[in-house]
């Protein structure tokens, strides 16, 4: 039989209107109308995909970096345990219960738990949060992709201190160089976004999560076998040292446990909606810290004994990856391919996170507008760029802009959405999900972990948000 153009269109278009009706005010569907991951496997991929990223290997190393070491570890363990971890569970939870946006999930959940419908504040704020966090992300990123341009061409070899400074500084003093690249990693991560969840993203991550966890067992082993500091860097990381760490030290761990985990913003929401029912969501987020966790202690062991064995500060703060690691590669046999290994690796992470940023918002213009996904994937990456052109000119353009304090746009971007608004966000989710949804809706999604319960419940409905809020008042006075 032939079917015209014109009659398909419209059957696609009927489909799309009946999804759209669908996917308002409905809940305990089994799919979203997004497309779903075709596994469990694949949902823990994309989700560590989420977390694992640049705040794993570059963060979290100039955090402990600056933070004493071992006594940053100690808090940032605590905080993923006692807080990250609960809070995980609670939005997948959530995600997948509603199988919407965050922001039309919190919506019809709040409803269905005779909550206010102001709940879904939690949505907005989260959405607002990914752009803060993208834009800064974006720069961060493009550098990162830059850096592997350097490596295989071997501008790092044999390089001193000075020169390796003054080679960065002259980099990201360059606006249209730090903007070029930061548009050329957002283009990447619209253009996947823009494939969808099953083409797009899964596909993503498929490959490139066992691709990151191999490359970076091979820079473990290259760390363990060339350095000789291998056991000053277990030490550094792991031997508490009280003496560096401070009440904003705290903050910092517990901003940074939100932020590795993409907690308090909707990410691993919106990825939940996609999850496959019938597996256990506990058992699920416990993968989940514990990759992100062990990829962020592995970074350590990559880097602080490059570091050390090179004589190099440990507390260099940002430019820790950009400045001290190109000298202790420019110094290392191997380094220019172990050095190209490492960027491209940080690339990876990456990307596998900028997607999850961009989804929540994603997913809402999908659902409210008729645009699509493509142009909604466009639409939303555009601002996302346009704001981060802001972060991206704080290194050359824009270094005057800063506030009273000395913080250019690029430090509140960074400031403002991982210590204030993920933390809040996370607050607000634990207390809807432990004191406000619906029992029924619990029990559905949590049937396969009855045993962790009332663990689960416990920490959500008290340790979390108190932590959080002890942490916060800590830092204020
Ligand atoms: N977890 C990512 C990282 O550690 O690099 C950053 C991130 C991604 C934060 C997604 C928040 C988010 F929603």
């Amino acid at each position: 039989m032939y079917v015209g153009m014109d009659d398909l269109w419209i059957q696609v278009k009927m489909v799309t209107i009946k999804l759209r009706k669908r996917g308002r005010g409905m809940l305990n569907q089994s799919e979203s109308m997004h497309g779903m991951w075709s596994s469990r496997l694949m949902f823990i991929f994309a989700a560590a995909g989420s977390a694992v990223g640049l705040g794993n290997i570059w963060r979290f190393p100039y955090l402990a970096g600056e933070n004493g070491g071992g006594v940053f570890v100690l808090a940032y363990l605590g905080c993923i345990a006692l807080i990250g971890i609960p809070i995980l569970v609670a939005e997948i939870l959530l995600g997948r219960a509603g199988r919407q946006s965050p922001i039309n999930a919190m919506l019809v959940l709040a409803k269905a738990s005779n909550a206010s419908p102001a709940w879904s504040i939690i949505g907005w704020m989260g959405a607002l949060a990914g752009f803060m966090i993208l834009s800064f992300y974006g720069v961060i990123a493009g550098w990162a992709m830059a850096y592997v341009a350097d490596m295989v061409s071997g501008n790092f070899v044999g390089i001193e201190a000075d020169a390796a400074a003054k080679s960065f500084d002259d980099f990201t003093g360059d606006p249209l160089k730090v903007v070029g690249w930061q548009t050329a990693f957002m283009a990447l991560t619209i253009t996947i976004a823009a494939r969808g969840v099953g083409r797009g993203l899964e596909m993503t991550v498929r490959y490139l999560m066992p691709a990151l966890f191999l490359l970076l067992v091979v820079l473990v082993l290259y760390s363990a076998l060339t350095t000789g500091h291998f056991v000053a860097g277990l030490t550094f990381l792991f031997q508490p040292n009280f003496d560096d760490f401070s009440s904003n030290s705290l903050i910092m761990a517990m901003g940074q446990a939100f932020f590795t985990l993409s907690l308090g913003m909707g990410a691993i929401m919106a990825y939940g909606a996609y999850m496959p029912k019938g597996s256990s969501i506990v058992g699920t987020a416990a993968t989940i810290a514990v990759l992100d966790t062990g990829v962020a202690l592995m970074s350590g062991m990559v880097i602080f004994p490059l570091v050390f064995a090179n004589g190099l500060e440990s507390s260099a703060g940002p430019g820790l990856m950009f400045i001290t690691l190109p000298i202790a590669f420019g110094q290392m046999i191997g380094g220019q391919i172990f050095g190209t290994i490492f960027f491209v690796l940080v690339s990876f992470a990456a990307i596998t996170s900028s997607i999850s940023l961009l989804e929540p918002a994603v997913a809402w213009v999908v659902e409210k507008t008729r645009l699509g996904r493509a142009r909604g994937a466009v639409l939303v990456g555009l601002i996302a760029w346009l704001l981060g052109l802001g972060s991206a000119l704080s290194f050359n353009l824009g270094a005057e802009w800063t506030l009273t304090n000395g913080m250019n746009f690029f430090d509140v971007m960074d400031y403002v959405s991982n210590n204030i608004l993920l933390p809040l966000g996370g607050i607000l989710i634990a207390i809807f999900t432990g004191w406000l949804l619906s029992e029924d809706q619990l029990q559905a999604q949590l049937a396969e972990d009855q045993g962790a319960l009332p663990v689960w419940r416990f920490l959500t409905r008290f340790i979390a948000p108190l932590g959080v809020l002890i942490v916060f008042l800590v830092t204020i006075f």
